[in-house]
């Protein structure tokens, strides 16, 4: 079967990544990007754009605290995707996962050498002088009305994610491409592969000779680079290659 080959490989592989998207996170309640229930039918994403932050940062804050409290209504917590792709670290099977989510979530199911390529809600970043802190306690002066936040240096506040018109960390991608490059296995989990850089990453794994497997519900932009499709559940999906390897 396909998972009995991702299986094998990754027993013999010496370099093992995990990409993940919003798929990973979608069975602890958070909504996917994309498609017919995906937060970008819910949420105009020009009020999250650079340009926003700029030009209204009362309103993009008013916005934000819309899209966390969306986020985070319920008690969100890691599923068995998360925990499968944590535990496959620390029994030494996977080396880094690279993830585009912004939740928390893989940190929390105990993933260490984790690359956050578009940052994390979990913190807040001043957009004057840099200094990050928690983000909740932000966001709890943001709803009583203090918006936008600032920082002691006197800069807006702003969410320590990748906003549409900024560009990603230089330092996370490096380590990424380091990491698709050097890698022999390289496994997509719950990702439309639509975004770039992420979207290149199979790619790049795949010329440097990694076996490369995609595991989505729906078909994505680079299964081509693919060598095991692999079209089911993460949770079903990712706990069984934990099993078996
Ligand atoms: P998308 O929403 O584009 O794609 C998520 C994919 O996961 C879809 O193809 C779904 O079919 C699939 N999926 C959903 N639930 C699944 C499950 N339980 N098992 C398997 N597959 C499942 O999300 P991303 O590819 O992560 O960027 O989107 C990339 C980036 O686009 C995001 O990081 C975000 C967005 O704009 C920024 O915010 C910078």
């Amino acid at each position: 079967s396909k998972v009995a080959d991702l299986v094998a490989s990754l027993r013999e592989s010496d370099t093992a990544v995990v990409l993940t998207g919003a798929g990973v996170s979608t069975a602890s309640g958070i909504p996917a990007f994309r498609g017919e229930d995906g937060l970008w039918s819910e949420f105009d994403p020009k009020a999250f754009h650079r340009r926003r932050l700029d030009a209204d940062p009362a309103g993009f804050w008013a916005d934000r605290l819309e899209l966390r409290e969306r986020l985070t209504g319920g008690s969100i917590e890691p599923n068995a995707a998360h925990e499968a792709i944590a535990t496959l670290e620390a029994e030494g099977h996977v080396d880094a996962v690279v993830t585009q989510n912004v939740d928390g979530l893989h940190r929390e199911a105990g993933t260490e050498n984790l690359i956050e390529l578009h940052g994390t809600n979990e913190q807040v970043a001043c957009d004057d002088c840099g200094r990050r802190t928690a983000a909740e306690p932000v966001f709890g002066r943001a709803a009583e009305g203090e918006r936008p936040p600032r920082c002691e240096c006197g800069g807006v506040l702003r969410p320590d994610v990748v906003l549409f018109g900024e560009s990603l960390p230089g330092e996370a991608i490096e380590r990424a491409n380091w990491l698709a490059h050097r890698a022999d296995w390289f496994l997509v989990a719950g990702s439309s592969l639509t975004v770039a850089p992420a979207a290149g990453l199979p790619g790049r794994a795949a010329r440097s000779g990694a076996t490369v497997g995609i595991v989505n519900l729906e078909s994505t932009e680079k299964d081509d680079a693919a060598a095991v499709v692999v079209r089911a559940d993460v949770t079903t999906i990712l706990p069984a290659i934990e099993r078996r390897v």
